[in-house]
């Protein structure tokens, strides 16, 4: 299965990709998470990035989309992938397709997780996240077993440093001026599948499950 995760910013793609990888069995691929190894391991391309990511900006196109083939073409994408954060720009999306068709492959379908803007505004504040594995937590809704420490990896759990008000608000209009009109281009492919993301967590993956069933 070929899988575009699509939502705002805190609209639980991170948190719906870790169930849905396990029960398909593919791979999760988050632009997000990629960007953020290389900047804590400051690589040549964590050093390029890292001030768009700081900024709650757009890293440029063509950045992200040659990783994204990079990491498309390992071993096991195989079997079927689930793209979390990517595409998020239309010239994205149109590479993205250009270079499926390419390879004679077919995305099968785009989840759509939509959420109220003063939601995501709130999860953001008490999110965290694993610095190793990137899993996502809630102070309140989805607390670790042990504060402070994965329950998967027992990697250290820590704040985002772009989960702050004011990057918070920039990545929400960035969501909405440049990803926000790939929905329009996903339905027009008959691809889209819309989910209320505002649901608890594990109803909202019933739904996804429903719907790809
Ligand atoms: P990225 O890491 O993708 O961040 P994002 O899109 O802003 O999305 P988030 O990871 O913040 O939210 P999420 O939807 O995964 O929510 P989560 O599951 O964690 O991108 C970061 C940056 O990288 C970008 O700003 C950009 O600079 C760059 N970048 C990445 N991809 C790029 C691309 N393609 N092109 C250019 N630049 C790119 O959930 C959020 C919180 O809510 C958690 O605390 C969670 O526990 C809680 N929660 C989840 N679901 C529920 C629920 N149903 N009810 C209650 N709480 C919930
Ligand atoms: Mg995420
Ligand atoms: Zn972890």
């Amino acid at each position: 299965m070929r899988l575009i995760l699509l939502g705002p910013p805190g609209a639980g793609k991170g948190t719906q990709a870790s169930s849905i990888v396990s029960e398909y069995g593919i791979t999760h691929i988050s632009t997000g998470d990629i960007f953020r190894h290389n900047i804590k391991n400051e690589t040549e391309l964590g050093k390029k990035v890292k001030s768009y990511l700081d900024n709650g900006q757009l890293v440029p196109d063509e950045l992200t989309i040659d990783l994204v083939w990079d990491r498309l073409s390992k071993d096991d994408c195989k079997n079927g992938f689930l793209l979390d954060g990517f595409p998020r720009t239309i010239n994205q999306a149109e590479a993205l397709q250009k270079g499926l068709e390419e390879r004679g492959l077919k995305l099968d379908r785009v989840v759509n997780i939509e959420v109220d803007k003063n939601i995501l505004v709130k999860r953001l504040s008490g999110r965290r996240v694993c610095k190793d594995c990137g899993t996502p937590y809630h102070v309140d809704v989805n607390p670790t077993k042990e504060e402070g420490v994965c329950d998967k990896c027992s990697g250290e759990v820590i704040q985002r440093a772009d989960d702050n008000e004011k990057t918070v608000l920039d990545r929400i209009e960035v969501y909405e001026n440049q990803t926000f009109p790939l929905i329009e281009f996903y339905t027009n492919l008959g691809l889209i599948l819309t989910v209320d993301g505002t649901l608890p967590i594990e109803d909202v993956f019933s739904q996804i499950k429903e719907s790809l069933s």
